[in-house]
């Protein structure tokens, strides 16, 4: 039949059952199996809320280990995987080099893979989320045309990630602790935020039981665009578009004339201020009080949020900042481009992708993904040649 309910964007369909994340849009309150993410990020760290989303608990001391040990384990990729970097134009977009080499990951580890398998799921997803870093470091050191690190055994996450991107033969690196504090806040307030666009993505295409490597690289192109992931980047380029604070009403004209979105504004779900955004600005103050050189991108974009939040056009919508409007601020002021602000992002997220997806298989919500349609074109009628219309 052709009953279907009209609900573009699904707004307001609940797609799945899920005990991952919970959002209150009006409250502004985002919470990773029941922890408030700001805690967390005072709190924890990105390894142990890995194991959160994924496993519901906060592990005990001596699982943690054991955890982050096998995480360490599968951080190496295979040899053979770096020539796929060989092939990307100069100025190749880290993100397309991203999707790229997560989906092929599917032919070095799937032969075929059982996805009833609870073990070989569990062991894809540790693989998966070990090498996202090491994989993040070689688009990098591929566009800025450097030698490929490899990581190190006693580094964390975020220690691993800053040195694969930053080391470079030749020279002493130490990673900041600083620096690698605050990518490790920024990868817990990016790992999960329930059935955005990227993880439904991941969500249907795991509903065909594909893979897990190609519903991540399915994932990562649906967060490539500016509305989702995309943001992060396109928030730079806006504030450097608009240059500085004199700019400011002009822009803000143009937004409420509709030529132009206000980028790291507004959201499907926060009609209040987006928590990770707070603790986004939090993350700069931190950098900036720590001593490092003051972004004036940074007191541009607070004065753009104070001019937006006064003004009625805004306020109407309930448009505040989301996590997107101060992230590409804090990433810069650590040394790392704007191209790979989504890359960034997309690192955080594939833990949320692949909770998502071990929990719609694990709870058996396999039905797939199949949304209905109105359709409005043409009713039955004979067919004409091209010979017969004039
Ligand atoms: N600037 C100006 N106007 C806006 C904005 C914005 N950023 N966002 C929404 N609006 C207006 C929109 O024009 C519409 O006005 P009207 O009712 O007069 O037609 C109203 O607010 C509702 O907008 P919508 O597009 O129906 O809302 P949505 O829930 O479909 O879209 C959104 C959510 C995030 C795509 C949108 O707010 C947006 O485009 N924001 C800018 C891009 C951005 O920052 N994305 C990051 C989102 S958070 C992290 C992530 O997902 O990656």
């Amino acid at each position: 039949t052709n009953a279907a309910t009209f609900d573009p964007g699904y707004s307001s369909s609940a797609s799945c059952c899920s005990a991952i994340t919970y959002i209150d849009g009006d409250k502004g309150t985002c919470l990773y199996r029941g922890y408030p993410v700001h805690e967390l990020v005072e709190k924890s760290h990105f390894e142990e809320v890995a194991y959160l989303l994924m496993y519901g608990e906060v592990p005990a001391e001596n699982v943690r280990l054991m955890f982050e040990k096998q995480l360490k384990s599968e951080m190496l990729v295979h040899e053979r995987l770096k020539n796929f970097f060989t092939e990307f134009l100069t100025g190749a977009h880290p993100m397309a080099m991203l999707a790229t080499v997560v989906a092929a990951l599917s032919s070095f580890f799937v032969d075929p893979m059982d996805l009833n398998d609870a073990e070989e799921r569990e062991l894809a997803i540790i693989r998966l989320i070990a090498k996202m870093p090491t994989i993040v470091g070689m688009c990098y050191k591929t566009a800025v045309g450097e030698p490929f690190n490899y990581p190190r055994m006693h580094m964390s996450f975020a220690e691993n990630l800053l040195y694969m991107m930053f080391a470079r033969p030749l020279e002493e690196y130490t990673v900041d602790p600083l620096h690698a504090k605050i990518v490790d806040a920024f990868l817990i307030l990016h790992a999960d935020h329930e059935q955005n666009a990227s993880t439904s993505t991941v969500r249907t295409a795991g509903s065909s039981r594909a893979n897990p490597y190609a519903c991540v690289a399915a994932g990562i192109t649906a967060l490539w665009g500016r509305a989702h992931g995309g943001a992060n980047e396109a928030v730079i380029k806006m504030l450097k578009e608009i240059g500085d604070v004199s700019g400011v009403p002009d822009f803000v004209q143009k937004v409420k004339d509709k030529k132009v979105r206000l980028m790291g504004f507004g959201h499907r779900i926060y009609k209040n201020y987006d928590p990770r955004a707070i603790a986004m600005r939090g993350l700069c103050r931190q950098l900036f009080e720590a001593g490092t050189q003051r972004d004036p991108l940074f007191d541009l974009a607070m004065a753009l949020e104070e001019v937006a939040l006064s003004d009625d056009y805004f306020v109407k919508r309930k448009l505040y900042p989301n996590v997107d409007f101060y992230s590409g601020i804090v990433l810069r002021a650590i040394g790392i481009p704007q191209e790979m602000f989504t890359v960034m992002f997309a690192l955080g997220r594939t833990v949320g992708w692949l909770s998502h997806w071990k929990e719609m298989i694990q709870e058996q919500q396999m039905k797939i993904c199949r949304p209905r349609q109105l359709y409005v074109g043409p009713t039955e009628r004979a067919y004409i040649s091209p010979a017969e219309i004039s």
